[in-house]
């Protein structure tokens, strides 16, 4: 069985996601706790020893797992359609080009 805690933030998912965990093991049930907030904070809440805590490794940060299972690399611009004819994309500005802005009123062009 897997769940997945998921909202808004600061609602309480982490607080959740560690008494499931806990609750669940307690039983005797064999527990996975996957922690994929990159500012994960389930080690704490599941009360592991710090020395141990500081030796988890965010899931956010093996780029080599996540490009693995999911086919995502690193960074926007794979999310985004090859470039269009022409330059850039409607209503973006390329980097490093300067914004047009209009003069004050009452200014000459
Ligand atoms: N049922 C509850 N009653 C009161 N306080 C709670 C309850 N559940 C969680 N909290 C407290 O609310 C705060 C946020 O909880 P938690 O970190 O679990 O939320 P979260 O949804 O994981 O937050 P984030 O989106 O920042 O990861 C913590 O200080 C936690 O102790
Ligand atoms: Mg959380």
């Amino acid at each position: 069985m897997k769940i997945a805690v998921a909202g808004k933030g600061g609602v309480g998912k982490t607080t959740v996601a560690a008494l499931l965990a806990r609750s669940f093991a307690a039983k005797g049930l064999g527990v996975i706790a996957v922690d994929a907030d990159p500012c994960a904070c389930l080690g704490s809440a599941l009360g592991l020893p710090r020395e141990l805590q500081s030796r988890l490794e965010p899931i956010s940060g093996m780029a080599d797992l996540i490009k693995e299972r999911t086919g995502a690399e690193k960074g926007l611009r794979h999310l985004l359609p090859a470039q269009p004819q022409g330059g850039r994309y409607p209503g973006t500005v390329q980097r490093g080009t300067p914004r047009h802005t209009p003069p004050p009123p009452g200014r000459n062009r």
